[in-house]
């Protein structure tokens, strides 16, 4: 089994981010040690030196290997600069055993709007391409791949996410994984499990919704998603994968 922590949306520095929470999420993902600690995006809130650097603190008490993307936040005020030096590429493909992640940077510099862009598909089929056969193929972005309930008129979702959608099905990847609009949820989509995480670490939330993060469990049968909120409750959802078999 492989597990997955799914993290997003912290905006340390921001007058919403909530440094308890932060702590006890340090504290719980450096106890259970997944194999990944994913954070797709908005670490920061306006992309400055001084939130990096604070973004970097925090980041760097995680004693687990990390995969972090940028956020239309990090990219505002030519932020994405800090996110290069800190966290390297913003197209990255991470390999476990069984499982292949391939990451993306979804924002535009200092525009809210998300889009991956006609320039990195041909990148994007390589690093699909790239999976072991039997791998697992999971996909990592900020922005919103589908639309989810309660987040508001759509302007969410990524400018190009039918072109997308269809790469991601055409590749077979099995689970997506989003941020952005503080909304814990997952959507099927033909055989692929889409998850929109919740903020992590903030109080910037839309109704009742409450602080939260993902713990995600991947083996050759199933996916399992948890949304975990800060009480210790949890939303649980069951995915039997229909693997092909190789011919
Ligand atoms: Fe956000
Ligand atoms: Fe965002």
């Amino acid at each position: 089994m492989t597990r997955l922590y799914h993290i997003s949306d912290i905006h340390v520095a921001s007058k919403y981010f909530q440094p308890q929470l932060m702590e006890q999420l340090v504290d719980e993902v450096n106890r259970e040690r997944p194999d990944l600690l994913v954070i797709s995006g908005d670490l920061t809130d306006r992309g400055l030196a001084y939130e990096y650097e604070e973004a970097a603190r925090w980041t760097g008490r995680f004693e687990v290997p990390m995969l972090v993307t940028p956020g239309n936040h990090d990219s505002r005020n030519v932020g994405y600069v800090h996110f290069e030096e800190l966290y390297g590429s913003r197209y990255r493909v991470v390999r476990l055993p069984g499982v292949h992640i391939v990451a993306a940077d979804s924002s535009e510099p200092d525009l809210d709007e998300g889009r991956i862009g006609r320039s990195i598909y041909p990148w994007l089929h390589e690093a699909l391409d790239s999976a072991a056969e039997g791998d697992l193929k999971v996909f990592v972005t900020h922005h919103h791949l589908l639309p989810v309930p309660g987040a508001g008129r759509e302007r969410n979702i990524l400018q190009d996410a039918g072109d997308l959608l269809k790469v991601l099905v055409d590749h077979g990847v099995e689970l997506v994984l989003n941020g952005h609009k503080h909304v814990p949820w997952v959507w099927r989509f033909e055989e692929m499990l889409i998850v929109n995480a919740g903020t992590a670490t903030t109080n910037r939330l839309r109704g009742k919704g409450r602080p939260s993060f993902a713990i995600i469990d991947l083996t050759d049968e199933a996916i399992t998603v948890r949304h975990k909120y800060y009480d210790g409750s949890e939303d649980t959802l069951h995915h039997p994968l229909k693997r092909r078999t190789p011919a």
